[in-house]
């Protein structure tokens, strides 16, 4: 039983057990949130609700007190610091997660996290899925309980000094954006306070994941992981995070993370750290004027692609870059395409989870995002357009127009699609997805496209 219980659960599982799990569905699924999300922010301003367990419990398990209304940071940071205590959260949209302190027992085999309480008082209950969007129906559940009383304590068979963080993995990993939105960056905010003094615990473990991202999983944590699908151990911490919380899109609201102290900068100078990225600032063209820039264009092989990629690079080259044209996706490592990135004073590409390199670019560096036909600006925004500036990176987007989509002469200019995209947006977000995200490619009008080159050669003057 979760307080915050959203109803499109349903729909998104029957769309997702159709699909799978990639690319594609990683940005239908962003989108369909964010059609709930803008719902929910019309209706509750911009910090949606939170519901923090104020210690009017229902007594008996699964019941939890969902008292609305935002807490202030200042009462939930004298909550978290409180022991012998349970501390549920969901504030923002996507996740919810259990800060759980004092004695605290998990059971790996059953998934259960206990606290242990000191003198005996009322059981509780709460059940989190620890994956960062709650919704995700594969991910499985854990129970939190705070136990009435020590004689239901299981036994610990390792017992640790150091906290612990559980968190899932399975949901929309496998996208780019997803493996930092979803994990990544909550689990950042989740473990940084720790200075590698953290125990991880993972649930729907999803092997290849753990060696993709090895060199940010070990400069969170100086300890090999556990996979708790595979463990047959009750672990004893002094103090667990059940789940990691999403805040908002590639995105970290300071006065959320713990200490209030964390913001998207401090992200991407921790990759630079570990990824030993050598640029944290672009090519000066004040220190060394004549400098060409470099913009790197990324390559699309399947959908979204750009038909006149030649044509673009020359017109980069003659706004003063030097442009480079590369497939990320293809055979590098990501502690490879970090480096490769780095080397970037600019990236340009269309919407689609390639753009999620733009945070291994240098602060102060350009992103130019090509937004696909058919009123894509909003997602395109809140997924990668904000997300840059919080970053601190200059942020341009150009939208293509009906004559510059391969959608027009693939389907006419009578089709829905190309006369009505709010018609398409209205009839559900798998018609929308299949026409904008899937079938489209883009052939950029270059004489339309050139103000664009030249703001973003002009940010780069600047510097
Ligand atoms: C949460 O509280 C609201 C208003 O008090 C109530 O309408 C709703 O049913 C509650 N939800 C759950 C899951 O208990
Ligand atoms: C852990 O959970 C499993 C499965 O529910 C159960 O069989 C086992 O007894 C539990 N261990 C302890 C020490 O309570």
């Amino acid at each position: 039983m979760s307080c915050c219980e959203e109803k499109p659960g349903k729909s998104m599982k029957a769309a997702l057990i159709h699909l799978n799990i990639g690319f594609v569905v990683g940005i239908l699924f962003v989108l369909l949130t964010y059609l709930i999300v803008s719902q929910q922010t019309a209706i509750g301003g911009l910090n949606g609700h939170a519901c923090v367990d104020g210690g009017k419990s229902v007594i008996g398990g699964g019941g939890i007190n969902n008292g609305s209304g935002a807490i202030s940071g200042g009462v939930l940071a004298r909550r978290m610091a409180e022991k012998g205590k349970v501390v549920y959260n969901t504030k923002g949209y996507y996740s919810e997660t259990c800060e759980v302190d004092g004695d605290v027992r998990i059971n790996s085999t059953a998934l259960t996290v206990s606290l242990v309480p000191t003198t005996s008082s009322e059981r509780r209950e709460w059940r989190i899925r620890p994956y960062s969007r709650k919704t995700m129906p594969d991910v499985k559940m854990v129970t939190v309980t705070q136990l009435p009383d020590k004689a239901a304590a299981p036994a610990c068979t390792a017992t640790y000094s150091i906290p612990a963080v559980i968190f899932a993995l399975g949901g929309l990993t496998g996208n780019f954006w997803h493996d930092f939105t979803d994990v990544l960056v909550p689990l950042f905010i989740a473990s940084r306070r720790y200075a590698g003094e953290v125990q991880f615990l993972i649930t729907n473990m999803r092997p290849w994941y753990p060696v993709a991202y090895k060199t940010i999983l070990q400069g969170l944590s100086k300890y090999d992981i556990v996979d708790l699908d595979d463990d047959a151990h009750v672990r004893c911490f002094p103090h667990v995070t059940v789940g990691i919380h999403q805040h908002r899109d590639l995105s970290i609201i300071p006065e959320w993370s713990p200490g209030g102290r964390l913001a998207m900068p401090d992200f991407t100078r921790f990759l630079r750290e570990v990824y030993a990225l050598p640029r944290a600032a672009p090519a000066s063209l004040v220190r060394e004027p004549g400098r060409r820039p470099r913009l790197l264009l990324i390559h699309r092989g399947h959908s979204r692609r750009f038909m006149n990629e030649q044509e673009i690079l020359r017109a980069a080259e003659a706004a003063g870059f030097e442009a480079v044209a590369m497939d990320l996706r293809r055979d590098v490592t990501v502690d490879e395409q970090t480096r490769a990135v780095n080397s970037f004073d600019a990236l340009l590409g269309v919407h689609g989870a390639g753009l999620t390199n733009a945070l291994f670019l240098p602060p102060g560096a350009v992103l130019i995002q090509v937004v696909p036909y058919g009123k894509m600006d909003v997602i395109a925004t809140l997924e990668f357009g904000e997300p840059a500036k919080e970053m601190g990176l200059r942020y341009l987007d150009y939208s293509v127009r009906a004559e510059e989509s391969t959608l027009l002469e693939m389907l006419g200019p009578e089709h829905p699609a190309i006369k009505d995209p709010d018609a398409v947006h209205r009839s559900g977000w798998d018609k929308m997805t299949e026409f904008y995200l899937d079938k489209q490619s883009v052939r950029i009008d270059i004489a339309r496209f050139a103000p664009t080159l030249v703001q973003a050669f002009d940010y780069l003057r600047q510097q």
